[in-house]
């Protein structure tokens, strides 16, 4: 097929262009009915935002436009069957997970997962046996998960009935992951990849090797994050036989809805054409860019400009204060970035040219002008906690359900067992498990954390944390 062809799209634009008498739902009835105040800005959208009627076909059962489109995107992604998502990588974890996990199974789990994974866990009621990957000075992250450490968690629990692992990490940071597929598949397993900072991979150099060229089974990615996607617009990929496609049907039609947003699902038609169309050769426009950016920053000394494996993520590490002070210092004057962590300010890029050079440097200009004083840098930096290299929880899910709760100040929550995560937001990512012993280690990284600024998922943190009573 041809990879300029968007069945999807196309098909929505014929439907509007016959101007359809709408006796369907959605009650928009394609914008005529709309809230006058939003409707110019919406109308665009809203005229594509249709519903299974004759030639749209249907993202449950697919056999028309929406079985093109996905694929179109198989063959570009190169697996034997992709899925679109539009509940983000968030339901592709999901669904990943329960496919290949009863009650009770063990499934090998990057610890520092997202939480759509903790979650899937959870809902599987199988049993995580979590590695942490290592410490790395580079990253000052907990970033490198190694073919040695997944190996011999698949040695102590050798009825592991998959692999789960984040890669890219949000900072764009990768790994060897082909060599993990080796080990994995050895084992007769599926490897499965929340790739969900990854999408762009598939263009290859300079991008680094995407999980499914490593040889993962199952990927799924956000193409709202590093492609031009509608958020919430996400890709589930497939290949071989390690994993069963019918599982991934059921659990997809069970967890999205049953009224697929059309735009969203267009929206990676389109974005699938556009990865079609990017030839990194051609793009000297983008790396040039990239380079003025980055020598932007590089030109003010309140941090160090780093870059990682991904060329479209830049990191400042800031050298006094600490990340989130920057990062609000840096929203103020109109420079928003991804995300903060104590030390760090994450910068992300898109696969064009997006702003103007001149504009950003003279924002930069403002908040030089205005900065007058600062604080002192982090003293503890979020990532330097020791993770055990290979855990299991206190408790089985199933048998955690029906245990009773109360709750503690987390000050004073060591040595009780976690009956929520903990997770700094951005990025997701839990600092305690549920089913976790709390430490000492934890607290004073709670305690770090929220000094600094960092914020939680978690509801009513300063009513305190959910514990397990008397455990
Ligand atoms: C590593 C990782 N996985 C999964 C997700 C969830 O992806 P989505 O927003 O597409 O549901 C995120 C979101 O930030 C993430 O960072």
């Amino acid at each position: 097929m041809n990879s300029t062809y968007m069945p999807l799209y196309e098909a929505l634009k014929r439907n509007i262009e016959r101007d359809p008498l709408s006796f369907h739902v959605p009650g928009h009835k394609y914008g005529k009915v709309f809230e006058k105040q939003a409707s110019e800005t919406f109308q665009s959208i809203l005229q594509l935002d249709a519903t299974e009627v004759d030639g749209l076909d249907d993202l449950h059962a697919p056999e028309g436009v929406i079985w093109e489109a996905q694929k179109l995107a198989s063959e570009f992604f190169q697996c034997d069957h992709t899925f679109f998502l539009i509940n983000g990588t968030t339901v592709g974890n999901i669904a990943m997970i329960l496919s290949v996990c009863l009650p009770g199974e063990e499934i090998i789990v990057q610890r520092n997962c997202h939480k759509s994974v903790l979650n899937a866990l959870e809902l599987s009621g199988a049993s995580p046996v979590f590695i942490s990957p290592r410490y790395e000075k580079e990253t000052g992250r907990h970033s490198h998960v190694s073919a040695e450490d997944v190996e011999r968690a698949l040695k102590d629990y050798p009825d592991s009935k998959a692999v789960f692992l984040t890669y890219p990490d949000y900072f764009g940071r990768t790994y060897d992951l082909e060599k993990i597929a080796e080990v994995v598949h050895r084992s007769r397993i599926p490897l499965l990849v929340d790739e969900a900072h990854g999408v762009h991979f598939q263009l290859g150099s300079p991008f680094p090797k995407a999980a499914l060229a490593a040889g993962a089974d199952g990927v799924a990615q956000s193409a709202h994050k590093m492609a031009p996607a509608m958020t919430m617009a996400s890709f589930l990929h497939v290949q071989g036989d390690r994993i069963d496609l019918n599982r991934i049907r059921h659990y997809l039609q069970m967890l999205q809805s049953s009224s697929p947003s059309y735009p969203l699902m267009a929206s990676l038609d389109v974005a699938r054409a556009y990865l079609a169309a990017w030839k990194p050769s051609e793009k000297e426009d983008l790396f040039s860019f990239l380079d003025q950016v980055k020598a932007l920053f590089q030109s003010y000394n309140y941090w160090t400009v780093k870059t990682t494996d991904d060329p479209l993520k830049l990191t400042l590490e800031v050298l006094s204060g600490t990340g989130f002070e920057w990062a609000e210092a840096l929203d103020a004057v109109g420079i928003v970035p991804e995300l903060a962590t104590t030390d760090q300010v994450l910068l992300v890029f898109g696969l064009a040219p997006s702003l103007d050079v001149q504009l950003l440097e003279d924002r930069l200009k403002t908040l030089d002008s205005q900065l007058k004083k600062q604080t002192n840098r982090a003293t503890i930096i979020e990532d330097q906690i020791q993770f055990p290299a290979v855990q299991k929880l206190e408790f089985s899910y199933s048998l955690m359900q029906r245990m009773d709760v109360e709750r503690v100040d987390w000050q004073e929550a060591a040595g009780y067992v976690a009956a929520e995560a903990i997770i700094p937001y951005p990025p997701g990512i839990p600092l305690v498990l549920k089913g976790e012993r709390w430490d000492d280690q934890h607290i004073a990284q709670v305690r770090a954390l929220s000094s600094q600024g960092a914020r939680f998922q978690n509801t009513g943190m300063e009513q305190g944390v959910l514990v397990f009573k008397g455990e």
